[in-house]
């Protein structure tokens, strides 16, 4: 049981007054309740964050940055509440530090193209971490590719966990870079930042952490973690989709080249020579993505009017109910059960697909992800082809792991 859960901080945790505030929860699916257990691939909305979208588009909506007159200027302000929002957030020192990107891919791309082409060379060391999302390879692999910069990849146990001291002996003078993940996608397990931080700076590395599935998990200070660059997405916090965040210490930023040219992102252009804008607009060429900051915005305060400690407190009820009736399902495995991890279960079944779980299941309403999850290096170490992942949010409740667990008796009956 976590502390806060023995502290009683979730006593008054009104799940169901919760999920009034998010709409879709009352659809139907094949005439069954939506049974919605597919948050780490994308999260519901409550209507606080409908509503924000929808009020911009209807009531003050303009290009922002650019415009002399009342609408722009108010745009702008709703623009840059919503950079101040994510910095109180992200505990930021400053608002500079924190670049809107299309979505957490963007931001790693941005940080590979910009600090990988710019700040490394040939030889340099990244590491990265047995459980990563493609989109924390794919960028390092192409830099890899053009630059001769070294890849390596940090291990983890058979049950999920982060191997922290064959990390620490990976680590040289060579490494300029250590790009993990701070929860997996497949396995929910926590990477202990902390350490990692502590180790990588001690050589002289900058890390780089991908928080899409953490922020709504956990509470995640980057100046206490000490991290350079902290990513995450806005549609798995509750937030629209096309919104990312970048966190980067000022100082890095300000040493990184631009990633893309364009409007916004320069102080002056002629045909000779053109310069930068200031941070944070030196990363945020074109026109930004204004409706989506202010939705994410609005996610960020309705999380934070929840509480981050009560949402966890909750998810690992979830977690551990969920881990007991799922292990009770005959000829199903448990992949990922490491001690430290977030409110994710991804499984297989003897004989059966893991798309032909998620298949029979979705005829009970209930909505769970099957496959590789972008993931394919984890899927190997792991030794399996693909899993079914069921990944619980801060509306979920007891009785949807019910559901889920006699959906999956279900199949069981079906592939004997
Ligand atoms: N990366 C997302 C997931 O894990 C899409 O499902």
């Amino acid at each position: 049981m976590s502390e806060a859960i023995s502290q009683g901080f979730i006593d008054d945790y009104d799940v169901n007054a919760i999920r009034a505030d998010f709409p879709i929860l009352s659809e139907l699916v094949h005439g069954k309740p939506l049974c919605f257990l597919d948050n780490g691939a994308s999260a519901q909305k409550p209507q606080a964050v409908i509503d924000a979208i929808a009020d911009t588009y209807k009531h003050c909506y303009a290009n922002v940055h650019r415009g002399a007159y009342a609408f722009s200027e108010q745009t702008t302000a709703n623009y840059e509440a919503a950079r101040e929002i994510v910095r109180a957030f992200l505990n930021a020192n400053s608002e500079k530090e924190v670049i809107f990107t299309g979505n957490a891919t963007g931001a790693m791309n941005l940080v590979a193209h910009s600090f990988g082409r710019g700040l490394l060379k040939e030889g340099d060391e990244v590491i990265i971490s047995a459980m990563e999302h493609h989109s924390n390879i794919v960028p390092w692999q192409m830099l890899r590719d053009e630059k001769g910069v070294e890849l390596t990849v940090a291990p983890i146990s058979d049950d999920g966990t982060f191997l922290l001291e064959e990390f620490k002996s990976m680590l040289s003078e060579k490494t300029k870079l250590v790009a993990i993940t701070h929860v997996s996608n497949v396995l929910g397990s926590v990477v202990p930042l902390q350490e990692v931080v502590e180790a990588a700076h001690a050589v002289g590395a900058k890390v780089m952490v991908d928080g899409s599935q953490a922020v709504m998990h956990m509470p995640v200070d980057v100046q206490d973690l000490d991290v350079d660059f902290y990513i995450f997405t806005g549609h798995k916090l509750y937030g629209p989709t096309g919104i990312g965040v970048l966190y980067g210490k000022e100082d890095l930023l300000d040493k990184m080249p631009p990633f893309m040219g364009g409007g916004d992102m320069i102080a002056s252009v002629s045909y000779e020579k053109s310069t930068w804008a200031e941070l944070p607009a030196k990363f945020e060429a074109g026109t930004p993505q204004i409706v989506q900051a202010i939705g994410l915005g609005a996610a960020i305060d309705y999380v934070q009017s929840v509480g981050l400690e009560r949402i966890a407190a909750h998810e690992q009820r979830l977690l551990n109910y969920a881990t007991q009736r799922l292990c009770a399902v005959d000829g199903l495995r448990l992949i990922g059960t490491a001690t430290n991890k977030t409110s994710v279960l991804s499984f297989v079944m003897d004989g059966t697909h893991p798309h032909d779980i998620a298949t029979i299941v979705d005829r009970k309403g209930v909505c769970i992800r099957a496959g590789h999850h972008c993931a394919e290096p984890l899927m190997d170490r792991m030794g399996v082809s693909g899993t079914s992942r069921a990944s619980l949010a801060m509306y979920n409740t007891m009785e949807e792991i019910d559901t889920l667990a006699t959906a999956l008796e279900k199949v069981r009956e079906i592939f004997g």
